[in-house]
């Protein structure tokens, strides 16, 4: 039986990477307002895509983008188990231009490689498990349990709209467990399955000094500046090691456990090939953690943009009116995202001098996500990937945030089993993404497998 959806990816394999080019080529970038007919249009030609694949698909509109929800086709009275696979068509910004190689959403295949925004993050990778699904669908061979598809539009903007939709669509997705392909692996011959996820909170700080830019040689000395102040404020949040001076940040940290330090300790990749890679002449990091726990364990504090003055050509000398630095942490388990938030605005406030009116603006935050990767289901999905990828799999946590995971637990009450297909050097949120012809072909396999497997478990 196995052969059938095994030939039927070797046979269709390039029409599934024309296809995926085409879903490649619409900018449906999430952040940006000039975008959203682009957002729309892709939300459109996802529906249309599951539908031609012999899902049944709708578009449910949301205050912000829509969400995509399609299908498998069900008899009257199944009593196939059901699983959803949860992925997002809206992607990063592509910005700077100037450092692709070629244009973001013209994809280009080089080598192994598919290079387009948003190609691993992660049109790529949920179109894996459309693929695998439209080998049962297609073939007539009887797919062991139900799959319903969630596809939403903003999740690299907070996913604000998909928590309430969710409460709402409960009834039907009365699911087992959720699949997600939205993060990484180490390399290609050590698959993983993810069982952590950091949480995230973000925030812009805003100093408002004078009321306008003033010539810094009539009022330089007299009237305090704000970019060199927030530099100052800024400066005061962390310590050279990545510690967070923000008191009460660490109050709530859950500890590591024995076992995961052990885990860590197994971590495939070298700290100087990673360092090698990034082009830093040293990594950093909190003392007494290694470089993993330091990536996916523990809590950060982070500036993402600042702004302040006068960006032009040759020099102006001016008092900025005002600085702005835009910020974000990640949380570990126990630390609630509106706590943090609390604190850092508290402190900041405290450390800010007479001479400055500051402006806090919350921003999107979501909890950690942290479950023991034992069960049933679990295993599934380590067997599927040994058979797909021909190695044995590594359990990890990961720094990145996927926020909508922990509302799956919350508001559906079941787990989430993370089968990330990045790669480390596949520039996700970074100048030319791509993603790896070998990781979306085994992915492939691994997608078709993982269902047989999560059936048999149930
Ligand atoms: N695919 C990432 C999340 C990810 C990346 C998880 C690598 C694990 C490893 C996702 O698209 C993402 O970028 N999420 C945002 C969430 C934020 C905007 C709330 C993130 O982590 O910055
Ligand atoms: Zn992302």
């Amino acid at each position: 039986m196995a052969g059938m959806w095994k030939d039927y990816l070797k046979r269709h394999h390039d029409r599934f990477l024309e296809e995926l080019m085409a879903y490649l080529r619409i900018p449906s970038v999430s952040a940006q307002s000039g975008h959203r007919q682009d957002v729309q249009r892709c939300a459109q030609w996802l529906k249309d895509h599951c539908e031609s694949i012999g899902l049944k698909a709708r578009l449910i509109p949301t205050q912000g983008h829509p969400i995509v929800l399609a299908r498998t086709p069900r008899r009257a009275r199944s009593k196939k188990p059901h699983f959803m696979v949860y992925g997002h068509y809206d992607v990063q910004p592509p910005e700077p231009f100037e450092l692709w190689t070629s244009p973001p959403f013209e994809p280009r295949i080089q080598g192994d490689n598919l290079f387009a925004r948003g190609s691993t993050d992660n049109k790529g990778q949920h179109f894996v498990h459309l693929k695998a699904v439209e080998a049962y669908l297609k073939t007539g061979q009887e797919l062991p349990c139900d799959i319903s598809f969630l596809i939403e539009g903003e999740e690299e903007v907070g996913s604000e709209c998909l928590t309430p939709a969710l409460q709402k669509l409960k009834p039907e997705l009365d699911v087992a467990a959720v699949v997600v392909s939205d993060n990484g692996m180490p390399s290609l011959k050590h698959p993983a399955l993810t069982y952590g996820l950091r949480g995230v909170t973000a925030c812009e700080l805003t100093l408002i000094g004078p009321n306008r830019d003033l010539h810094s040689g009539i009022y330089g000395g007299a009237v305090d500046n704000p970019a060199m102040v927030l530099c100052q404020m800024l400066a005061q949040l962390r310590d050279a090691q990545g510690r967070v001076k923000v008191p009460g940040f660490y109050d709530d940290v859950q500890p590591l456990s024995r076992l995961e330090r052990a885990q860590a300790r197994k971590f495939p990749l070298k700290d100087s090939v990673m360092a090698r890679a990034l082009g830093v002449r040293s990594l950093f990091g909190e003392k007494g953690f290694l470089t993993v726990e330091q990536r996916a364990a523990r809590p950060t504090l982070e500036i993402n943009g600042l702004t302040s003055g006068y960006q032009g050509e040759g020099s102006k000398t001016i008092i900025p009116s005002k600085a702005s630095a835009k910020i974000t942490c990640r949380l570990v388990p126990n630390q609630d995202p509106k706590k943090i938030l609390r604190l850092l605005k508290k402190h900041l406030q405290s450390i800010c001098p007479k001479t400055m009116r500051l402006h806090f603006e919350p921003g999107h935050s979501g909890k950690a996500y942290l479950t023991a990767p034992d069960g049933p289901f679990a295993k599934a999905a380590l067997d599927a990937l040994e058979m797909a990828f021909g190695h044995q799999p590594i359990l990890m946590r990961e720094g990145g945030s996927i926020p909508i995971v922990n509302e799956f637990k919350q508001v559906l009450g079941v787990d989430t089993l993370l089968l990330g297909l990045g790669l480390p050097d596949d520039n996700a949120h970074s100048p030319n993404e791509k993603m790896s012809l070998t990781a979306f072909t085994k992915g492939m396999h691994m997608s078709a497998e993982l269902w047989q497997n999560l059936a048999a478990n149930s």
